[in-house]
């Protein structure tokens, strides 16, 4: 409750902007690892996650929540949003739940216009809401293709769309987005998802030449293969032998991206813009 307190005042006084001019209280743990005992790193800074019913998107909630950010939980499960958001607050952060779909620009702009008359701003969009329907190419149906694109896709340009006004108007913002490795090598049965995440570092390139100027910085994080339930449908034989090629020996853990995600909305992150970041263990070595 303390926590919680502390964290909506600060945001309130705080407004450290996401651009890189505000460099008190960091540089402390400028690699991105650990739990962030130490400094808070996004203390008062108001985040929006989608996907953040699990996986990724859950532990990117839990680290945010962990470095003083106010985390807004996005789902398409409602249940889970509210989860996460009540996980968060648990472990002694600040979080509200929402169930958007990424797809509906109806659900993400009430969400949006909701955060910002509680909040007044929104310094930070992770763009983790994303599916698989994996097929070779010649199994492939138009559904599956769409669906994919849809949400992967469209659904990054959707919410990035819906923020990109209060953050230019702010003149401060981070925009953070899931891509992988598979939108920059290509993977077997999955014409339609390497399609998605290139097109994302596509639009991350674009917004990071576009708005960088206006102090809102847009990265790409491209996760090798993660610990998380979209893994699901990948037999074990199979996993078991991408693991075997990861030179580190072993599959991520979603709080290895989420580690990543804190980092890149820090203001350590200062001037990193239209990067494209790769955190595979080194699995495309
Ligand atoms: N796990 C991996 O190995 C891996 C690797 C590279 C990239 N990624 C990317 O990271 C992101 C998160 O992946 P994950 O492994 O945590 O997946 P996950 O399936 O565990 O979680 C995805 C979350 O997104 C939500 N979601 C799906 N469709 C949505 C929609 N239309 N609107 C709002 N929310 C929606 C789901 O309900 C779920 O909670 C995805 O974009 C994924 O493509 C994952």
């Amino acid at each position: 409750m303390a926590d919680k307190r502390r964290n909506g005042s600060t945001h309130v006084d705080g407004n450290s902007n996401g651009n890189g001019k505000n460099g008190s209280g960091n540089g402390k743990n400028g690699n991105g690892n650990g739990n962030g005992h130490s400094a808070m790193r996004l203390s008062g800074k108001v985040a929006i996650i989608t996907g953040a019913g699990r996986g990724i998107g859950h532990a990117t909630s839990l680290k945010f929540g962990r470095e003083g950010a106010i985390v807004i939980t996005c789902d398409i499960n409602a249940d889970q949003a509210q989860q996460a958001a009540k996980d968060v607050t648990e472990a002694g952060g600040e979080a509200l739940g929402y169930q958007i779909d990424v797809r509906d620009q109806a659900s993400i702009t009430r969400m949006v216009e909701s955060v910002v008359a509680r909040y007044g701003r929104i310094d930070c969009l992770v763009n983790n809401a994303g599916i698989v329907q994996d097929s070779t190419l010649k199994n492939m149906t138009e559904e599956q293709f769409d669906s994919v694109i849809e949400i992967n896709l469209k659904g990054v340009y959707n919410c990035t769309k819906a923020v990109v006004d209060v953050m230019l108007k702010q003149s401060s913002g981070v925009i953070l987005n899931a891509s992988s490795i598979v939108g920059i090598y290509g993977n077997f049965g999955q014409t339609n998802y390497a399609a998605s995440k290139f097109g994302v570092i596509g639009m991350v390139k674009t917004w990071a030449r576009e708005l960088g100027r206006k102090g809102i910085r847009a990265n790409a994080v491209c996760p090798g293969f993660v610990l998380t339930p979209i893994l699901g449908k990948i037999p074990e034989k199979v996993l078991k032998a991408l693991e075997d090629r990861v030179p580190l020996g072993r599959l991520a853990r979603p709080e290895e991206i989420a580690n990543t995600f804190a980092f890149l909305a820090s203001d350590e992150a200062s001037y990193i813009n239209g990067a494209v970041i790769e955190v595979s263990g080194g699995l495309t070595l």
